[in-house]
C-alpha cells in the first residue's frame, strides 16, 4: 500500500503525473482543484465560495478545505488503506497537520512526498498555453502571477516541513512528461519497505 502526496508549484505537472502514477500503482487520485472545479460547475454552495477564491488565485481557507478533504476521504472509506495520491493537498502547514491526523484516523499514513521541482520560467508558459487550449478560468497572466506568489508564501514552506519528517523526495520535473514519469517511478520503486 502506498499513499503519495504530489507537491509542486502551479503548472509543475502534479495533475499530469498523478494520472499516470494512479494507473501504474493502482491509486485513487484525489485532486482538490478538480473537486472544487466540479463544485463550481454544479454551482453548489461550496462551488460559489470556492470560485470567489480561485478566480483571484487565492487559497480556500484551511478550515473549509480540510472539511472538504475529510468528506472526500470519508466517501472513499477504503482508499487510505488501498492507496491514494493527493494532488493539491496539503498546501499549508495546518493542512499538512490535518492530513496526518486524518490518515491516522484511517489507520494509515503518507509514505512519500514527491516534490516536482521545475524552473520557474516554464510554469507561466505551460499555464498560459493551457488557458488558450482548455480555457481554465484561472489560467490568465494576472491570476497565474497571484497563484505563484501564494505558492511561494504559503505552500513552499511545506518542502522544509516534509524534509524534517523524512518524507520529501525532490524530482527534477523539467523535460518531457515521459522522462519525468520515469524519474518519479524510479524514486518510488526504490523506497524501502514497499
Ligand atoms: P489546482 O487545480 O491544484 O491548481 P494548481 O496547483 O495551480 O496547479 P495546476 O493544476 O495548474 O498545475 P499542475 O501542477 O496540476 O500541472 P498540470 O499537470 O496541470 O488548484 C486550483 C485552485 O484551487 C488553487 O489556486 C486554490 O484556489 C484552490 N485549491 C486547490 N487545492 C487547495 C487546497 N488544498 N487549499 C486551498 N485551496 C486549494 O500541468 C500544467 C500544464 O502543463 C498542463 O497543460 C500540462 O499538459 C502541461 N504539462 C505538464 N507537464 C509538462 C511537461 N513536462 N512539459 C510540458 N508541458 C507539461
Ligand atoms: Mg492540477
Amino acid at each position: 500500500m502506498l499513499n503519495i502526496v504530489i507537491f509542486g508549484a502551479p503548472g509543475s505537472g502534479k495533475g499530469t503525473q498523478s494520472e499516470r502514477l494512479a494507473a501504474r500503482y493502482g491509486l485513487l487520485h484525489i485532486s482538490t482543484g478538480e473537486v472544487l472545479r466540479e463544485h463550481i460547475a454544479r454551482r453548489t454552495k461550496l462551488g460559489i465560495i470556492a470560485d470567489s477564491y480561485i478566480s483571484k488565485g487565492q487559497l480556500i481557507p484551511d478550515d473549509l478545505m480540510i472539511k472538504v478533504l475529510a468528506s472526500v476521504l470519508d466517501n472513499e472509506p477504503t482508499a487510505a488503506q488501498s492507496g491514494v495520491i493527493f494532488d493539491g493537498f496539503p498546501r499549508t502547514i495546518p493542512q499538512a497537520k490535518a492530513l496526518k491526523l486524518m490518515m491516522e484516523e484511517h489507520n494509515s499514513k503518507v509514505h512519500v512526498v514527491i516534490g516536482l521541482e521545475v524552473d520557474e520560467n516554464c510554469l507561466m508558459q505551460r499555464m498560459l498555453l493551457r488557458g488558450q487550449q482548455e480555457g481554465r478560468a484561472d489560467d490568465n497572466e494576472e491570476t497565474i502571477k497571484q497563484r505563484l506568489a501564494v505558492y511561494h508564501q504559503q505552500t513552499s514552506p511545506l518542502r522544509e516541513y516534509y524534509i524534517a519528517e523524512g518524507k520529501y523526495c525532490g524530482i527534477d520535473a523539467n523535460g518531457s512528461i515521459d522522462d519525468i514519469f520515469a524519474r518519479i517511478s524510479r524514486a518510488i520503486d526504490a523506497l524501502p519497505n514497499l
